[in-house]
């Protein structure tokens, strides 16, 4: 958990990957759905493009069904879902009944003007949907994703007024979450700040304890 920019995508990629775990995003899902054009790209796109949440009924479907088609036997790194309470408790309810459960909420906390900073540069992989960083005005050197060779490119919901609108939302619907979590004792809290992979060691380090911490 985190808000916009707090480089949920980032670190949960390499997360999954350093412990063999699926990721599961329904941002990346729903982009790669909008750029096939496909139903559930038509269904998602005007939300996207505001800033503002999608259906739960939409996105509860989704991702309850790409848990199923994931290849979870060691487990799943969910990033930015869920996202309100009531897409929480269809979560636990769906887990509950195969005797699972989420066992850690990691919330990564950033501050704000360095969230605006992150998403005003942020480029996307348009293949493997890798984020990369460069300076606000400067456009990569190369056109490509260093990891796959795909074509890079910027969000439409990164502009300015709706980063704005995405904060309020995380705001308003997404950080009740926090508490929630926190009540089952299952959240740890890490610092966003510093390189990528220093985020990352805090985070596989957090993940081996139990209840709050301060990372
Ligand atoms: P989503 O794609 O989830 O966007 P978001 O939550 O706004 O988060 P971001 O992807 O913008 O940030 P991030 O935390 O992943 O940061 P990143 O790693 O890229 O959702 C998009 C939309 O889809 C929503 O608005 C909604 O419409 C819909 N949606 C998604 N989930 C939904 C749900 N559950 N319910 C309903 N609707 C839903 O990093 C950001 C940048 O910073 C990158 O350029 C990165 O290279 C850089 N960076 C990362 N870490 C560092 C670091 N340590 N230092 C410097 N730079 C860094
Ligand atoms: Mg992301
Ligand atoms: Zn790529």
């Amino acid at each position: 958990m985190g808000p916009p920019g707090a480089g949920k995508g980032t670190q949960a990629e390499k997360v999954a990957g350093e412990l063999n775990l699926a990721h599961v995003a329904p941002g990346d899902l729903f982009r790669q759905a909008v750029s096939r054009g496909d139903e559930l790209g038509n269904e998602v796109k005007a939300y996207m493009e505001r800033g503002e949440l999608v259906p739960d009924a939409i996105t509860i479907r989704v991702i309850l069904g790409s848990l199923v088609n994931a290849h979870s036997g060691n487990g799943v790194v969910l990033d930015g879902f869920p996202r309100n309470i009531n897409q929480a408790r269809a979560l636990d309810d769906a887990l509950g009944k195969q005797n699972k459960a989420i066992d850690r909420a990691v919330y990564i906390k950033v501050d704000q003007k360095e969230l605006v900073r992150r998403l005003s540069g942020r480029w996307l992989c348009s293949e493997c949907q890798a984020p990369y960083f460069y300076d606000a005005k400067a456009e990569p050197k190369s056109n490509s994703c260093p990891n796959c060779g795909g074509k890079l490119y910027q969000r439409p919901d990164d502009k300015p007024e709706t980063v704005e609108k995405r904060l309020q939302v995380y705001f308003d619907e997404t950080s009740p979450l926090i508490d929630y979590y926190r009540k089952q004792n299952k959240l740890v809290e890490v610092c966003g700040e510093g390189g990528i992979s220093e985020v990352k060691e805090r985070i596989i380090k957090a993940l081996g304890t139990t209840g709050v911490n301060n990372n």
